[in-house]
């Protein structure tokens, strides 16, 4: 069984680095790992490759930023060869990013199975482009496999055959729960000149929040207040350094003393500097449900999240980004602990338990008419 593994952006490559690793338990599975290209810089890119052990990908699309359409279009235009060339039997694509609907609309006309890793997560909020990466990668792909119950709540309501979808747990977390320690043991800390339990780190980089100058000046309004009590460690984005440099709310900026801009930062130093944090702000997806599992209270500088369990369970409070809402959920985060449990299957196991699926996939006959795949026709 062939499988090509795709991935393009930088929170692909905690996930695909343990289904690369889980693979090798079963002979059967051929992988083979495409690089789109999304992300291309070393720090949002190699780095991620040569800490996570992830093999070199067999093909690099290179494609590099663009508009919506052309970035999409122009994977679309580079996959395709790819899998004639390589005849896969399956096209496993991770999250949510232009890489992920891309490769899997091609594989998908192409007549070769997808399978989803994070399926059925929804925001419910179609401003968001991941959401309609999210929904259509779901709607033609085979295989779900799906990380937390609103996943298999969501599926369901969509009409998705159960016999799709499975809830293995998340790969993330595997990625997490094996590199914990090494990342405990950096020198990260230090080389900032901060105390354990004693700072925030702070990401942004959601358009909604970083292509609007006002909202981005709310949000530097709750920080100001933030700062005077706690060091923020902020690694900037690239989209979010260009916003910045562009709206130049360098004025604001400057009186900040204790908001400390830093490059992006690598797969260990970034969670180390997470495990230690007294406090994580972010509108990342992958970081609400890091924050879960390291039990490190987060504030969500979004209006809504599609990873609700880390809410209900984990460590995460939605705030938006009216400055008095982020500071009230500032308060309950540093007035004591917050009750906060890991989901369910959040264990070290998912790429495991994928891996073990896809090794006796299909294991039955009764694909629906129009769902064939290439293994079965041949
Ligand atoms: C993408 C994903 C988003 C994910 C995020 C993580 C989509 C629609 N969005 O958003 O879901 O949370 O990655 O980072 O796929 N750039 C660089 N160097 C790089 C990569 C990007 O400078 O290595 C700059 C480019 O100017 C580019 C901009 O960042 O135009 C945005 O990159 P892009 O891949 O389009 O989207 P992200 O905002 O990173």
């Amino acid at each position: 069984m062939r499988i090509v593994n795709v991935c393009g952006a930088r929170p692909n490559f905690m996930k695909v680095a343990p289904l690369m690793a889980a693979y090798r338990a079963h002979p059967r599975i051929e992988p083979l790992l495409v690089h789109t290209g999304q992300h291309y810089d070393a720090n949002m890119s190699r780095l991620f490759f040569d800490e996570l052990g992830i093999p070199r990908p067999d093909v690099n699309l290179e494609v590099g930023s663009g508009s919506h359409a052309a970035q999409t279009a122009e994977i679309m235009k580079r996959f395709e060869p790819v899998v004639a060339e390589s005849r896969p039997d399956v096209v496993l694509v991770v999250g949510d990013v232009n890489s992920t609907i891309a490769c899997a609309l091609v594989a998908r006309k192409m007549g070769v199975a997808v399978a989803h890793v994070e399926a059925g997560l929804r925001s419910f909020d179609e401003t968001m482009p991941e959401e309609i990466n999210r929904k259509l990668t779901d709607a033609i792909s085979h295989l779900l496999f799906v990380t937390e119950q609103s996943g298999m709540d969501n599926l369901a309501r969509e009409g998705v055959p159960a016999e799709r979808v499975h809830f293995v747990g998340n790969v993330m977390v595997d990625t997490l729960v094996r590199h914990l320690e090494q990342a405990r043991g950096r020198d990260a800390l230090r080389q900032l000149d901060l105390e354990p339990n004693h700072y925030a780190v702070l990401t942004l980089h959601r358009p909604s929040n970083v292509d609007s100058a006002a909202t981005l000046t709310r949000l530097f309004d709750a920080l100001r207040v933030i700062q005077g009590e706690l060091p923020v460690v902020f690694p900037v984005h690239p989209r979010t350094r260009h916003q910045l440099d562009a709206m130049k709310p360098a004025g604001r900026l400057a009186d900040m003393r204790n908001l400390r801009l830093v490059e992006p930062q690598g797969y260990l130093d970034f969670l180390c500097l997470l495990a230690s944090a007294r406090l994580v702000l972010t509108d990342s997806g992958g970081i609400q449900e890091e924050t879960t599992c390291l039990r490190v209270p987060c504030l969500t500088l979004r209006e809504n999240t599609e990873r609700p369990a880390t809410c209900s369970l984990g460590s995460n409070q939605l705030v938006g980004t009216d400055p008095d809402r982020i500071l009230a959920g500032y308060e309950r985060a540093m007035s004591g602990a917050l009750p906060c449990q890991r989901p369910p299957l959040w264990d070290g196991h998912a790429a495991d338990r994928i891996a073990a699926i896809l090794s006796k996939w299909p294991d039955r006959p009764a694909v629906p008419a129009g769902l064939q795949t290439r293994s079965e026709v041949r």
